[in-house]
């Protein structure tokens, strides 16, 4: 499958997604949406694919943002009357039931970097910077980066960034717990890729069930989280990989994963 705005490619069960608009420093549009949302279904579809990394092309940015050039004439009533952004801030992420990850290879701003902490972690280049500069074009974020950037930094840091449009770069994004990791530029790419392999070995149920039980720690009680995460445990003892991953440990060798 072709795409206009992204690369895809797999490397043996990981999809690299590669946003590719870099003479417009990866801007989000219209179409780029419907790519991103094309190619994470064919990986979500595709059983031979468990993880994926999306990165930007380039050295200079992940994304830059959501597309200034598209909005700037763009009656308001249609912004509200298509619901804009709206395909950003619940599908793309939330239908996306398989481990990804944004490795951040320069500029993550605005819709950029919003849409780096839809992924289930950063790992992040030395050159990265990160911010939320919409009150500099009289908006503020609207791909979820008020709700995701406060929960990732606290509301002292998210709050700073977002009243003066500053931009955070890789150490301090790493001290914030905003990303997991930061390595040097030009080993981004490939360490982003080894981690997905790795998470690719894992059998394929229990990282889809990891994913779930810690991403209902930001949606609910502590108490509701709980059950959450005890009735999921649950229903991995009844999986085919839980009975070869513990037999393989008592056996002291190494389990073959069936993926179910
Ligand atoms: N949308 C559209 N085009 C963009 C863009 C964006 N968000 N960011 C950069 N570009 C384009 C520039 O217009 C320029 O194109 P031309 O060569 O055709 O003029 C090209 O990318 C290169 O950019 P610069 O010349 O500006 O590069 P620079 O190195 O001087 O500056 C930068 C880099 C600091 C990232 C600067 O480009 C910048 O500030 N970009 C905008 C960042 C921003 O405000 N992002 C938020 C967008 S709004 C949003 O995202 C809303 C939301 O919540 C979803």
């Amino acid at each position: 499958m072709s795409y206009e705005t992204i690369l895809v490619e797999t490397r043996g069960a990981v999809t690299l997604i590669t946003l590719n608009r870099p003479k417009a420093l990866n801007a989000l549009n219209t179409q780029v949406l419907a790519d991103l949302t094309q190619a994470f279904a064919a990986f979500e579809a595709d059983p031979a694919q468990r993880c994926a990394v999306l990165t930007g092309s380039g050295e200079k940015a992940f994304a830059a943002g959501a597309d200034i050039k598209e909005m700037a004439d763009k009656p308001a009533a249609d912004f509200f009357l298509e619901d804009f952004f709206a395909g950003w801030t619940s599908d793309l992420v939330k239908k996306v039931r398989k481990p990804w990850i944004a490795a951040v290879n320069g500029f993550a701003l605005g819709g950029g970097c919003e849409l780096a902490m839809m992924a289930d972690f950063i790992i992040a280049a030395d050159t990265a910077k990160f911010g939320q500069p919409e009150i500099k074009l009289g908006v503020a974020p609207g791909m979820g980066g008020s709700q995701r950037l406060t929960r990732a930094v606290g509301k002292s840091k998210a709050m700073e960034m977002c009243l003066t449009g500053r931009m955070m770069d890789a150490a301090e994004a790493e001290r914030s717990g905003l990303v997991t990791r930061v390595v040097p530029l030009a080993d981004l790419l490939e360490d982003a890729l080894k981690t997905a392999e790795t998470i690719a070995s894992m059998p394929t149920m229990a990282a889809m069930i990891n994913k779930e039980m810690i991403n209902a720690a930001y949606e609910t009680t502590l108490d509701q989280g709980l059950l959450h995460e005890r009735r999921l445990f649950q229903i991995l003892t009844a999986t085919e990989d839980k009975v070869e991953g513990m037999n393989a440990f008592v056996d002291k060798r190494a389990a073959q994963w069936k993926g179910r």
